[in-house]
């Protein structure tokens, strides 16, 4: 559970970033020894939260990281991520990222279209290496969670679908420059209902056979991220359980011997650790509803904007006596620029700190300049 040090804070300019780097800790430490239970491997996905300390002490559990741009990879090698432990996805690869990774022999290239495969192959041919890549196969699984982070859809822009696999497939086999490693999977984002993934991992077995079945061995496969977090009560099980997550992939994946199997895990690693800390500036008596107006908007977390995601508030102050209802919002000029409606809350008064809860994943990494607004600040439990 994480504890504030609202003395500390009291002199801070808000709003800021504050991350339990104890939570962080547990958290790794309990994701490494479950996967290595099975001898998973970890990818940490970087667009979740590329703060440089976070990033630092994810390093030293010896994960991998799965990054989406050229800076992202750029940015982890510098930290000291081994590029043996790099895989790099995106449908929109430009040719200096692709570069980059080829000149650096990074573990894999996820491989989104076909276009895609023979510009990486002759990216590769002109620097005579052999690229290595898995290519991303669109399930078409229903991750049932918001449309805006489901990607496993045929209607989604990722991945190769499977009608085009074939002919995806027999051009590889020309190409000299590419080797082949496996496939790789994403079907969405906070995904809390675990018959997601085991429909996935059915799904993987069928499409195994069907490479097997054209002499083509896929040495890995690579599930993605998405496992999702209690937003609702960050406090009841911070940590997510990971046991009955990978166990379902050891009970339901088919793994061939000298397979190995990937994750790539963004949110589940880092949300419950990053809170974005705010002040109430002024408490609003509307005709309708009292708005408790904050000094965070939606530049500095723009999930409730984007995808009506709902963070838990707490206000630090933690008065006593009868609840109060709020909208609580944020100062920018977009009526999206709220916290959460209608919510029954401690009494607010000007100058009280406000925690909004689960903000580190997906939080820092999507601030913005909007209104020309300042970046939030980032303190860390362990030098408050
Ligand atoms: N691998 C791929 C190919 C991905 O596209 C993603 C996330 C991940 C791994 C990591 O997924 P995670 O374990 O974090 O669910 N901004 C949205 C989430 C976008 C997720 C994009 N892809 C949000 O705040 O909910």
């Amino acid at each position: 559970m994480t504890i504030f040090p609202t003395e500390k804070f009291k002199d801070l300019r808000t709003p800021f970033y504050y991350y339990d780097m104890s939570l962080l800790e547990e958290t790794l430490a309990f994701i490494k020894r479950e996967s290595q239970r099975y001898g998973f491997h970890i990818h940490y996905a970087v667009k979740a939260n590329a703060n440089d300390r976070i990033l630092e002490r994810i390093c030293q559990y010896d994960f991998g990281v799965d990054c989406v741009s050229g800076n992202e990879m750029k940015k982890a090698l510098e930290l000291g991520f081994p590029p043996g432990g790099v895989v790099f996805a995106g449908v929109g690869k430009t040719d200096w990222e692709i570069e980059m990774g080829l000149e650096n022999d990074i573990a894999c290239f996820n491989v989104e279209s076909l276009a895609e495969l023979e510009v990486i192959h002759e990216l590769a041919r002109k620097v005579g290496k052999k690229a290595r890549v898995a290519l991303r196969i669109n399930p078409n699984v229903n991750a049932n969670t918001h449309h805006y982070i489901t990607t496993g859809l045929d209607e989604n822009k990722f991945g190769i679908g499977i009608s085009e696999l074939e002919k995806v497939v027999e051009e590889m086999r020309q190409m000299k420059y590419i080797q082949f490693q496996g496939m790789h999977f994403h079907i969405g984002s906070q995904i809390t209902d675990l018959d997601n993934f085991k429909e996935l991992c059915l799904r993987i077995n069928e499409l195994q056979e069907w490479f097997i079945s054209r002499h083509l061995f896929p040495r890995l496969i690579n599930v993605g991220g998405g496992f999702g977090v209690d937003y609702h009560d960050p406090d009841g099980m911070p940590i997510p359980d990971f046991y009955s997550y990978f166990k379902v992939f050891k009970d339901f994946l088919e793994l061939k011997p000298d397979q190995e199997l990937h994750f790539e895990l963004g949110r589940s690693v880092v949300a419950q650790c990053g809170n974005l800390i705010s002040r109430v500036l002024y408490v609003k008596e509307g005709v309708k509803k009292r708005f408790a107006i904050l000094d965070a908007g939606m530049t500095d977390l723009i999930r409730p904007a984007l995808y009506q995601a709902s963070h838990k508030i707490e206000n630090l102050a933690d008065r006593d006596g009868e609840k109060v209802r709020y909208d609580v919002v944020g100062p920018i000029c977009e009526s999206s620029d709220s916290f959460g409606k209608a919510l029954d809350l401690p009494e607010m008064k000007r100058g009280d700190l406000v925690a909004i809860r689960s903000a580190g994943a997906y939080g820092e990494v999507m601030v913005s300049h909007y209104n020309l607004r300042k970046e939030p600040g980032t303190y860390y439990s362990d030098t408050v």
